[in-house]
C-alpha cells in the first residue's frame, strides 16, 4: 500500500475518535516490529524514525538518507495505512532533507528555540513541505524531561491556547504538539495532565493535536484527551527499553558456543536482537488498542 498523507489518516482519527500512535523506531528491527504488530491489529498507523537522539555527524553525513531509502523499503510491502515521520530533527535543513530522502511527515525539534525564530523555520519547512505532498508537524509549548531520576523543567512551559492559534496560522503546520503536563522520556511514574488546558487549545486550534511523551501518559486520560483533540500519541521511551530489557535477558542465555553470526543479525530465531524486536511489537499492540486504533485499517 503507498504511503497515506498524514492530515488524511489524522482527519479520520478525529472523525471516527480514536488516535494514531506515533511509535518512534531507530533501525530495521524496531520498524519491522512497530509494522507487525500494526498489521497484527489491522490498525493505520505513523512509523518513523526519531533525529532527537542521533548524532548530527551521521546525520548530516548521509543518515538521514539511509533512514528514509531503509524505511521506504520496509513500507513497500505494507498492508495498513501508513504515514512515515522524520520526528523532531535538530535544524530545519534536517527536515528539509527529510522531505527529498522519502518521508511523507516531518518536524523539527524546535520546541526550545525563542517563538520567533521556530515560527520562521517552521514556515521555511511548511513551505518546502507542502508543494510535494508532504505534512509538517510542530510543537508549541515545551515539555520537561525526565532524566537521573528527576524532571528538568527548566526550559518547560505549558501551550498557551491563544499563542498556539496564532503559531498555527502563521506556519500553516497540520498537527500541533502539545504541552499540557506531559513529560518526554517519563518511565518512573505517570504525567499529571491537564485536561482543562487541553480543551481550551482544542477550542483555539484548528489542526489535529499530538501529545509526546507517551510512554509516561497515563492511559486512563487517554479517552478523554481524544474526546479533546487529541489524534496522534508519539511513544519513544518505553519500546527501546523494553528491547534493551529483551535483548540482555536472550544474552544471559548465551553459552558462549553457538554461531556469533546466528546470534547477531540473523533475522533467525537465535537472533538476539530479535527478542527485542518481539518485546515492541507486543507493546505496541496493547498502545493501539488503548488509543483505539485496533481494526481501523
Ligand atoms: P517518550 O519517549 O516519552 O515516549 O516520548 C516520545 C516522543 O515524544 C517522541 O517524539
Amino acid at each position: 500500500m503507498p504511503l497515506v498523507p498524514a492530515p488524511d489518516m489524522l482527519a479520520a482519527a478525529r472523525a471516527d475518535g480514536y488516535a494514531l500512535g506515533y511509535f518512534e523506531s531507530w533501525d530495521s528491527y524496531s520498524l519491522e516490529a512497530v509494522l507487525a504488530a500494526a498489521e497484527a491489529e489491522n490498525a493505520p498507523v505513523i512509523v518513523g524514525f526519531g533525529a532527537t537522539m542521533l548524532a548530527d555527524e551521521w546525520l548530516d553525513a548521509g543518515g538521514i538518507e539511509f533512514l528514509g531509502a531503509s524505511g521506504r523499503a520496509l513500507l513497500e510491502g505494507c498492508r495498513i495505512p501508513a504515514s512515515f515521520l522524520l520526528n523532531e530533527t535538530h535544524t530545519l535543513e534536517q527536515a528539509v532533507r527529510g522531505v527529498a530522502a522519502g518521508f511523507n511527515f516531518v518536524m523539527i525539534d524546535s520546541h526550545r528555540w525563542p517563538v520567533p525564530e521556530a515560527r520562521d523555520a517552521v514556515a521555511k519547512l511548511v513551505a518546502a513541505a507542502h508543494p510535494v505532498g508532504v505534512a509538517v508537524e510542530a510543537e508549541f509549548g515545551s515539555l520537561p524531561d525526565y532524566h537521573d531520576g528527576a524532571v528538568d523543567d527548566s526550559h518547560a512551559y505549558m501551550t498557551d491556547p491563544g499563542a498556539a492559534a496564532e503559531f498555527v496560522a502563521a506556519t500553516g503546520v497540520d498537527c500541533l504538539a502539545v504541552a499540557v503536563g506531559n513529560v518526554h522520556l517519563l518511565t518512573a511514574y505517570e504525567s499529571e495532565i491537564d485536561l482543562e488546558r487541553l480543551q481550551a487549545i482544542q477550542a483555539a486550534v484548528d489542526v489535529p493535536l499530538a501529545i509526546h511523551g507517551g510512554t509516561g501518559f497515563p492511559p486512563a486520560s487517554v479517552a478523554a484527551a481524544i474526546s479533546l483533540g487529541v489524534a496522534k500519541f508519539n511513544v519513544g521511551t518505553r519500546l527501546k527499553r523494553g528491547f534493551l530489557d529483551a535483548v540482555l535477558d536472550r544474552t544471559r542465555s548465551w553459552s558462549g558456543n553457538e554461531s556469533v553470526h546466528d546470534l547477531v543479525g540473523s533475522h533467525k530465531q537465535a537472533d538476539f536482537l530479535a527478542a527485542g524486536q518481539s518485546a515492541i511489537t507486543e507493546t505496541v499492540r496493547s498502545l493501539l488498542r488503548l488509543y483505539g486504533s485496533s481494526g481501523r485499517a
